[in-house]
């Protein structure tokens, strides 16, 4: 490959680490040319959770399909394919075994370079591919409904985490809460929907670990609180708006108080939210007030790339491959992945 053909490699990006099915094609010269993501969300539902076994079986009914679909939809043939990138941690194991299995099958087959991809990474690098990037280094809060933590990164690969969930992530938090209110799985984003509707202070939940020093964050009290508090009360339908909207105020608040506090720490003036709770509008709403008052810029992925999808894979691994990091074809899936063990891209 000549080095001009590096710069603007076309990478295949896979996504399967939980219960999203998703392929994009990200090209260094002409930037995300296909994006296609499948939510698996009816096949868990009457389950009131993501069901690993099933996750993976359909991983394995749609991927390749999906793979072949987007690439036309691209205008891409394999032919034109430089690098795949797939995500190999963390995640369900067994949907992520499917995805390190087609892609690194799908490189042996086209003769081109494939790598690894923390999930996390791609959360982290996805408002890269927004119009306004933001520059390094920056504070990350990724908050998705595996993970909450907040990650100061220097580079590609070059990243420290600050504080994280010493329980339950805060999407894990609202889909738990979701589904004590009946609204379903994952209920999040309804949840958040009812709280709108919700009157403020009725319900007041603890702000749990700001009295703390420290970035660590800690969902699994909230959540009981919640629990507790629609026991004790037979709520009608604005009761439950009132008990969504007291509960996302907290877990709000905290977020903002601890990414603030981050921004303190670090003396960084860039914030960077992903995840799929980055969806959230108080969050943001919030996050912008309390970053205007400080002088401080908040960057997001569009919606779509807040949750799980296949263009922040691709992206970060064309970071990697155009920079010369690739591994040998070998099956990589882990469940369990600190995102400190990245090795930094030059
Ligand atoms: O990043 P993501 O798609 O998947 C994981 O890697 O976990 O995040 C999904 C999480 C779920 O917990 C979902 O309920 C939550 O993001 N979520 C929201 C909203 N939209 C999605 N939580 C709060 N408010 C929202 N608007
Ligand atoms: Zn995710």
């Amino acid at each position: 490959m000549s080095p001009g053909k590096i710069k603007g490699m076309t990478v295949l990006g896979l996504e399967t680490s939980c219960d999203e099915t998703a392929v994009a094609v990200y090209d260094g010269s002409r930037g995300l040319l296909g994006d296609e993501v499948f939510s698996q969300f009816d096949l868990h539902r009457a389950w009131g959770g993501v069901v690993p076994e099933l996750a993976a079986r359909d991983h394995i009914r749609r991927l390749l399909p999906m793979v072949k679909a987007t690439l036309a939809g691209a205008g891409t043939a394999p032919g034109d394919v430089d690098g795949v990138a797939y995500t190999a941690g963390p995640g369900l194991i067994g949907a992520l075994m499917v995805g390190a299995a087609v892609a690194e099958s799908l490189a042996y087959a086209w003769g081109v370079p494939v790598i690894g991809v923390h999930h996390m990474e791609g959360h982290l690098l996805a408002p890269m591919l927004e119009p306004d990037p933001p520059g390094f280094p920056f504070v990350a809060l990724l908050v998705s409904g595996g993970h909450t933590m907040l990650v100061e990164v220097a580079g590609v690969g070059r990243y420290r985490i600050l504080g994280e969930s010493l329980d339950d992530a805060a999407g894990e938090a609202f889909d738990k809460t979701a589904k004590l209110l009946g609204l379903g799985y994952p209920g999040g984003a309804a949840l958040a929907a009812l709280a709108e509707k919700g009157r403020p202070g009725v319900f007041e939940f603890p702000r749990p670990m700001l009295d703390r020093p420290g970035l660590d964050f800690s969902f699994s009290g909230l959540k009981t609180a919640a629990v507790v508090a629609a026991k004790d009360r037979a709520l009608d339908e604005q009761g439950r708006a009132d008990l969504a909207r007291g509960f996302e105020a907290a877990v709000v608040d905290t977020l903002v108080a601890k990414a603030l506090r981050a921004l303190d720490s670090t003396g960084l003036d860039t914030l960077v939210v992903a995840g799929g709770v980055g969806a959230n509008r108080k969050l943001r709403a919030d996050l912008a007030a309390a970053a205007a008052r400080r002088g401080a810029r908040v960057h997001y992925p569009r919606p779509g790339f807040c949750t799980d999808n296949a263009a922040m894979i691709a992206y970060a691994g064309y970071r990697r491959l155009s920079a010369g990091q690739h591994a040998d074809i070998a099956i990589r899936a882990r469940a369990r992945w600190s995102l400190d063990e990245l090795a930094p891209v030059a």
